[in-house]
């Protein structure tokens, strides 16, 4: 976010939209109701995923919804959801979800994130089971 200014101040404009101003304001239907936070929210997830592969493996060549998928070649990696997809996929995710929503929401009430630069967001990521950055440099100002 802190790479794209407009996009925070787009939040903000969507919080006071629905008249959130305070942390007091964050009530159960507010996920409903903050779109434009749920498509950055989906477009981080999608640009840059916690989780970038899967454990599941095929037993045998297979087909799904017209989509061909090989035992040991040819893996499409944009297949791959962030949260999975059929029936085992992450049984976590609407409660993910809604702590991502309210902690952005918490966070762009208060905060805008500043860019530091190339140099302090370089080197790629840190690949374990989970993905992140090696190095990240923001500044914090409070609004
Ligand atoms: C942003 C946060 C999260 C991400 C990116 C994530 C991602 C994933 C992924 C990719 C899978 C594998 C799905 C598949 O094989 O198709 C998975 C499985 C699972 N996740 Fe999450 N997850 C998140 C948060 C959570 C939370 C908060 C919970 C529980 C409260 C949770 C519970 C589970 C469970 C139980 C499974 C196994 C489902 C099964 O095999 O039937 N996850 N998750």
């Amino acid at each position: 976010m802190s790479k794209h200014p407009h996009v925070q101040q787009e939040i903000k404009r969507e919080l006071r939209n629905n008249e959130i101003i305070s942390t007091t304001d964050l009530a159960l239907d507010l996920p409903d109701k903050l779109i434009y936070v749920d498509y950055v929210m989906k477009e981080v997830l999608r640009m840059a995923p916690i989780i970038d592969c899967t454990i599941r493996t095929l037993l045998k060549d297979d087909e799904f919804n017209g989509v061909k998928v090989r035992k040991d070649k040819n893996h499409n990696p944009y297949t791959l959801g962030i949260f999975g997809s059929g029936h085992r996929a992450c049984a976590g995710q609407d409660l993910a979800r809604l702590e991502l929503k309210t902690i952005v929401t918490q966070l762009m009430q208060y905060v805008t994130f500043v860019d530091r630069g190339e140099e302090k967001n370089s080197d790629g990521k840190l690949q374990g089971l989970m993905t992140a950055p090696k190095h990240i440099g923001v500044y914090i100002r409070f609004d």
